[in-house]
């Protein structure tokens, strides 16, 4: 796996072309994914390691990309430590029992690998399928977005309650993220131990938070991460929202790739980052909406910008959205891997 393209991308080594996967390329745009989606609950889906292979391999058979990405989802973190968690067609996630106490901070649990091993077990048949073919890439949510969704008890537009812990109550909220984060570490390398070949920390809310904000309650709890993983060989993603503002601080903790959202000139911003640091995206997701003529004049507008870069991952600047064409999806793949200059 060191010698796939996807890995040598990341550590900034020259390849043949830009590698491509997409966030959220295992989903709803697929009617794959439906069929089997209409048999089990989501949680079902991600607990059962046969069914996670099924539908990490989904995008691999189906749409030829260059990374595979395990089938789970960013709170099962959460719902280990002691949430009461729950997906429901239209609502999207909910923790019955939100963390907004001292007491509800007390009560989560840290040591909770045991809770998770349907992951490690589902990375293991993964990895059969795979057969060497392409990476697999393994993942968790950052502290400050599970937070959020821990605080709130679901979704939110505003982050009005996760904010208003940090602004009044930030030595709660340090306690929170700095558990959250201790177990975060331990299920990131427990994952690299199952034999995932790359790691991607999801932090989708952080553009919620001011600069200062950023820095004190998200960026320090995503260095410890870093800091703490077994990363041989092993090459670290680190991705928010908000990251054409942040990706300098998001460089300091040392990933060994930012993955850029779509505000921002993707050559412009690598430019500004330490040598080393590759850089991954930022395609609009909305362009595969578009007629096949702009997802393509879009796409060879990306690739001509980073002709000649070493360390560009191609990937959208977030994920795929359910009711994007799997035409236009596909289609996009075939674009960026006949790419010639
Ligand atoms: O990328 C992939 O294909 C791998 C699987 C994956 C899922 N969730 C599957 C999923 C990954 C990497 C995630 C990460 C995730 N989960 C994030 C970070 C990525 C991002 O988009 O910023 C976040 C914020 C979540 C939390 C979450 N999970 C929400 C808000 C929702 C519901 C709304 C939505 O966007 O789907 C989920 C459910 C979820 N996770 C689904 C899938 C395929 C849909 C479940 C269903 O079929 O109803």
């Amino acid at each position: 796996m060191r010698d796939s393209l996807l890995i040598k991308a990341a550590f900034s080594e020259a390849t043949e072309r830009p590698p491509v996967w997409m966030m959220r390329q295992a989903g709803r745009f697929m009617k794959e994914y439906w069929d089997i989606k209409n048999k089990y609950s989501f949680l079902e889906m991600c607990k059962t390691p046969e069914i996670a292979a099924d539908v990490t391999m989904l995008p691999v058979d189906l749409l030829g990309i260059d990374g595979a990405i395990l089938f789970s989802d960013i709170l099962v973190t959460g719902e280990a430590m002691g949430g009461d968690l729950s997906f429901n067609a239209g609502v999207g996630p909910l923790f019955a029992n939100p963390v907004r106490t001292q007491a509800d901070i007390d009560a989560l649990q840290t040591d909770v690998l045991d809770k998770l091993q349907y992951v490690g077990d589902a990375i293991k048949v993964i990895q059969q399928r795979l057969a060497g073919r392409i990476p697999l890439i393994g993942f968790a949510g950052a502290p400050f977005t599970v937070m959020s969704y821990l605080v709130e008890g679901g979704s939110s537009k505003d982050f009005k309650r996760t904010k208003l812990m940090l602004h009044n109550e930030p030595e709660m909220a340090h306690q929170l993220l700095a558990k959250i984060a201790r177990v975060t570490a331990d299920y990131l390398n427990m994952q690299i131990a199952a034999g995932v070949n790359a790691v991607q920390i999801f932090d989708s809310w952080a553009q919620a938070l001011a600069w200062d904000d950023y820095k004190e309650f998200s960026h320090r709890y995503i260095a410890e991460i870093i800091s703490k993983l077994n990363r041989k060989d092993i090459p670290v993603i680190s991705f928010c929202k908000g990251s054409s503002v942040f990706a300098p601080l998001m460089a300091e903790a040392k990933p060994d790739v930012v993955s850029i959202d779509w505000n921002v000139d993707l050559l412009d911003i690598k430019k500004r980052l330490p040598a080393g640091i590759a850089v991954q995206g930022n395609l609009d997701p909305h362009i595969l909406y578009a007629d096949k003529k702009v997802i393509k004049e879009r796409i060879y507008r990306l690739f001509d910008r980073m002709k000649g870069e070493n360390g560009f991952i191609f990937n959208l600047g977030h994920g795929i959205m359910p009711d994007i064409p799997f035409d236009n999806v596909k289609y996009a793949v075939e674009v960026i891997k006949e790419y010639a200059p």
